[in-house]
């Protein structure tokens, strides 16, 4: 039986502290966008980053200039274009990856495959160069097929840490919750549900079975909240109507990542978040699991632990998708 996946916080306070706790250079690739502005606000916000490094093809000079009129100690600098990526990503002891096209009604993540597997792979390929030790975390869609591309770039370049790339799948996990909460009249602060597999449609198996408070539902309301929380990103394409795809709550959850590996880099005991990584857990070569984390990124995979009847039917159905997913972007790199 896994531990509760223990909730982190993301601090507003104000910190006057002198430890050296404030010191990690986190770097976002795509911080000009729906996603990376906000995400970026939160980051500049959580004492546990010193130097905050905004990558874009467009705008991150007026970005980093706003953002660094915050009264937080870290330091802002923004990096415009391909030529500035090298410096943007030096060093970084965590790369935050939100850049890329977002999904339009009717769209499925695998149809933005095209415009954002090559802006993945061009990131992955300069922080092997210039960031070997990062904690890579990808948010860009579809993020099955995005995390075996940098993978297989990093791999290419003989830099590649299984335990340092991570597909962000947080936001399944921070809707899950919050859905749960709704349904059982609970705080949403105080619900915690493990969500493993991919991160899109089929492949996204949330285990209510394993909900702290432990939760139970009649068949069919378990699997309406299944598919809402499968469904839930296309729930906020539909609503945006064409001004894209989800970006506050991502950039929520994308802090949420940011501020577990940041802990674990630190040295906190007991951080754990599910992710989507290199796994041997199950037959596709990439999975997202609980994973206890620390100094060195995945200090260890908690695996799937026990699944009930329904959720091995899930897992059942995620694997064929989630395998071809993972073929896609390891074919995009070894081919071009
Ligand atoms: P957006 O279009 O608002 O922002 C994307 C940003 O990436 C833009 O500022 C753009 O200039 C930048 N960009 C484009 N090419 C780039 C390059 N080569 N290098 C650096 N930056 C580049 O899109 P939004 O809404 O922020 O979404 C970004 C990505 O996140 C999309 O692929 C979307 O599907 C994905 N996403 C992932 C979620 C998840 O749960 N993992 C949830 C929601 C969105």
């Amino acid at each position: 039986m896994l531990s509760r996946i223990v909730r982190p916080t993301i601090s507003t306070a104000r910190n006057f502290s002198t430890s050296n706790q404030n010191n990690f250079k986190v770097a976002v690739c795509g911080a000009s966008g729906g996603i990376g502005q906000p995400l970026s606000l939160l980051l500049k916000i959580n004492p546990l980053v010193s130097e905050l490094s905004l990558y874009d093809i467009v705008h991150t000079p007026g970005v980093a200039a706003d953002l660094s009129h915050i009264e937080t100690a870290s330091k802002v600098k923004g990096f415009n274009g391909p030529d500035n990526l090298a410096e943007a990503l030096r060093n970084a002891d965590v790369i935050i990856i939100p850049a890329g096209v977002p999904r339009k009604p009717g769209m499925t993540r695998d149809d933005l495959f095209n415009t954002n597997a090559g802006i993945v792979r061009d990131l992955a390929k300069v922080a092997a160069e210039v960031a070997p030790k990062a904690l890579i975390g990808i948010i860009t869609n579809p993020v099955n097929s995005a995390v075996p591309i940098a993978c297989e770039v990093l791999k290419k370049a003989g830099k590649l840490d299984p335990k340092r790339v991570f597909g962000i799948s947080t936001l399944d996990i921070v809707r899950a919750n919050t859905f749960i909460a709704e349904a059982k009249g609970l705080n949403p602060k105080d619900v915690s549900v493990p969500v493993i597999g991919g991160h899109s449609g089929v492949t996204i198996i949330p285990l209510m079975s394993r909900a702290t408070p432990s939760v139970s539902f009649p068949q069919d309301q378990l699997k309406a909240l299944t598919v809402r929380i499968q469904e839930a990103g296309t729930e906020v394409v539909k609503a945006k109507a064409g001004a894209g795809s989800a970006t506050l709550s991502m950039a929520y959850a994308g802090a949420r990542f940011a501020n577990s590996l940041l802990r674990g880099l630190k040295g906190e005991s007991n951080v754990i978040e599910p992710a989507y990584v290199i796994s041997d857990v199950t037959e596709a070569k990439y999975f997202s699991t609980p994973l206890l984390l620390g100094k060195n990124g995945i200090e260890k995979n908690l695996g799937l632990g026990q699944l009930s009847e329904f959720e091995q039917g899930l897992l059942k159905a995620a694997l064929p998708e989630l395998k071809k997913n993972i073929q896609a972007g390891e074919e995009f790199v070894n081919k071009s």
